[in-house]
C-alpha cells in the first residue's frame, strides 16, 4: 500500500490540497497553506463488518427544543429566539472588536436568568476577566470563571460541574495533548472544536466558541470549524465607529442573516433597538451623493445612508474605494451606467461608503448605489424625504425586490414620504408613501436627473 503522504491544509478555510501552493484555490487567501500530518487511516488488519444502526422516522411528539432568553433582545433575535440547549455556537470576529465583552455580558445575563454558566478564558487571567466584569457592573452575576487552555482538564471539569452554558474564549488558544501540533493550528482547532461539540450534544450543554478572524496563516481561522457547529455568528464593525453588528451567517435553529446591533460604550456594549433611526441620525441637510437605502437585514427592515463622492482623478487608473459594500458590485453598476445609460466614469475617482459602519450585501441596494453615484457626479441632491431600493440587471432593467412593503413601512415610520423603486412589485398602494416606480435605469436617470 502506498505510504500516506502529508496533506496541505488552508488555515483560512480548511480546504485540503495535495500540494503546497501560495494561494488557496478554495478561498483565495494568500500564504495560508500549511503542511499537516495526514489523518490516521484507522486500525490495520481485518475489515470488520460494523454493526447496524437504529433508524427512526421524521415523526415526533417531542416539543421543539426549549429556548432560554438572555434578556438582551438583540442577542436573542440573532440566536433565532433564544439559546437552544445542547447547541454549539461559534462567535467569530476580528481581534479587539468586542467578542469577549459581548460574551461576558451575555453569560452574566444568562446566569442572572438562572442558567449555570462557566466562562473559560484562554487569553486573559481570571483577575483580568473579573476586573472587566466589575467595570461593566456584572460583578454580582453568578458566573464561574476559569483561566485554562488544556482542553482535557476543561472537559473533565465540565463533566463534574454539569453547567448549562459554557463559553470558550478563544478556541484558538485551546490544545489537546492527543494532537501533535501547536495550539492554533488547523489540526488542534479541528480536534478541540470536535471534542467540545461532541460534549455539547452528549451532555446537553450549550457551548459558545470564540474564534478570532486571522489575517495571516500562522493561526487557523474560525471558518475551519464553521461546519461543525449549529450556529455561526460574526461580530463585525468598523474600528473607528462605535457600532457593532452581530450577524448570523448559519443557524440550524432559526433564520440566518439576522442581525443584532450594539454600540460600544465606556461601560460595555449597549443594545440598539432602533438602528434605522441611529444610522440616519447623523444625516444633515440633503447633500449631493447621499441617498437613503431602505434595506432588509434578516427579518428586520433597516434604513441606511449610502454616500458617494466622485472627483476628477490625477491617476491613470482612477480610484474605486468602497467601504461597507461589495467592490465587485460597484464595478458592475458603473459598467451598466456606462453601457446602458451612456454615463461614463472614466477619469473620475469614485468613493462609496455606507454611513455608520454598516455593511450592506443585498442586491436591492443597487439602485441606491446608482442614485448616489449619479447624484454625486451631477452634483444634484435627491429630495430629503425619499428612500431608494431596487436591483439593477445587466441589461439596465430594474427588478423588484422582496419585502417591499416592509421597507416602505419602515420608511414611513421614520418620516419619509416618497420611495423610488422598480415597477412591478406586489405592493399595498395605501402604504402612506408616494411611489415613483421605474422600469429601467435609463428611465430613472431621465426622471431624477433630467439627463440620460
Ligand atoms: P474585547 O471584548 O476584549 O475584544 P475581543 O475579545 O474581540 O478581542 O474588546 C476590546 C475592545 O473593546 C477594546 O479595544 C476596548 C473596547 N471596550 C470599550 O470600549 N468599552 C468597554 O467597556 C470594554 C470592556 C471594552
Ligand atoms: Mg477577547
Amino acid at each position: 500500500m502506498a505510504k500516506a503522504s502529508a496533506q496541505f491544509t488552508c488555515t483560512s478555510c480548511g480546504a485540503v490540497h495535495r500540494k503546497w501552493t501560495g494561494r488557496c484555490d478554495a478561498c483565495g487567501a494568500w500564504n495560508s497553506i500549511v503542511e499537516e500530518a495526514p489523518l490516521s487511516a484507522g486500525p490495520k488488519g481485518a475489515v470488520s463488518r460494523g454493526r447496524s444502526v437504529a433508524l427512526s422516522t421524521l415523526q415526533s411528539d417531542e416539543p421543539p427544543p426549549p429556548r432560554t432568553l438572555s434578556g438582551m433582545a438583540e442577542l436573542d433575535r440573532v440566536l433565532g429566539g433564544g439559546l437552544v440547549r445542547a447547541s454549539a455556537i461559534l462567535v467569530g470576529g476580528d481581534p479587539g472588536i468586542g467578542k469577549s465583552t459581548l460574551l461576558l455580558q451575555a453569560v452574566a445575563a444568562f446566569a442572572r436568568g438562572g442558567l449555570r454558566c462557566i466562562y473559560v478564558s484562554g487569553e486573559e487571567a481570571s483577575a483580568q476577566v473579573r476586573m472587566r466584569a466589575q467595570r461593566l457592573g456584572l460583578g454580582d452575576a453568578p458566573v464561574s470563571l476559569a483561566a485554562e487552555t488544556n482542553l482535557r482538564d476543561i472537559l473533565t471539569t465540565l463533566d463534574e460541574e454539569r453547567p448549562d452554558l459554557v463559553v470558550i474564549d478563544s478556541i484558538q488558544t485551546m490544545w489537546l495533548d492527543s494532537v501533535e501540533s501547536a495550539p492554533g493550528s488547523v489540526a488542534q482547532l479541528r480536534a478541540s472544536a470536535h471534542e467540545l461539540v461532541t460534549f455539547a450534544k452528549r451532555r446537553g450543554v450549550s457551548v459558545v466558541l470564540v474564534g478570532h478572524v486571522t489575517k495571516d496563516g500562522q493561526i487557523a481561522g474560525p471558518r475551519v470549524v464553521e461546519h461543525m457547529v449549529d450556529c455561526v455568528l460574526y461580530f463585525e464593525g468598523e474600528r473607528g465607529h462605535q457600532f457593532r453588528i452581530l450577524r448570523a451567517v448559519k443557524n440550524r435553529f432559526g433564520p440566518a442573516d439576522e442581525i443584532g446591533v450594539f454600540e460600544m460604550t465606556g461601560a460595555g456594549l449597549s443594545e440598539v433597538s432602533n438602528p434605522s433611526a441611529l444610522f440616519l441620525s447623523e444625516r444633515g441637510q440633503p447633500a449631493p451623493g447621499s441617498v437613503v437605502f431602505a434595506g432588509i437585514e434578516g427579518t428586520r427592515p433597516m434604513l441606511t445612508e449610502i454616500q458617494a463622492l466622485v472627483a476628477p482623478s490625477p491617476l491613470s487608473m482612477p480610484r474605486r474605494t468602497v467601504v461597507g459594500l461589495d467592490s465587485g458590485r460597484l464595478s458592475t453598476i458603473l459598467a451598466v451606467l456606462e453601457a446602458r445609460c451612456g454615463i461614463p466614469f472614466t477619469g473620475l475617482d469614485v468613493f462609496l461608503n455606507v454611513a455608520g459602519g454598516m455593511r450592506v450585501s443585498e442586491p436591492a441596494a443597487d439602485l441606491a448605489v446608482a442614485a448616489a453615484l449619479l447624484s454625486a457626479r451631477e452634483d444634484v441632491a435627491l429630495p430629503a424625504d425619499t428612500v431608494v431600493f431596487g436591483e439593477i440587471s445587466l441589461s439596465g432593467a430594474l427588478r423588484p425586490v422582496s419585502q417591499s412593503e416592509n421597507r416602505l413601512k419602515e420608511a414611513r415610520k421614520l418620516g419619509f414620504t416618497c420611495a423610488m423603486l422598480p415597477a412591478g412589485g406586489k405592493l399595498d398602494r395605501e402604504a402612506g408613501v408616494g411611489l415613483r416606480e421605474m422600469t429601467d435605469l435609463t428611465g430613472f436617470v431621465g426622471e431624477v436627473f433630467g439627463a440620460g
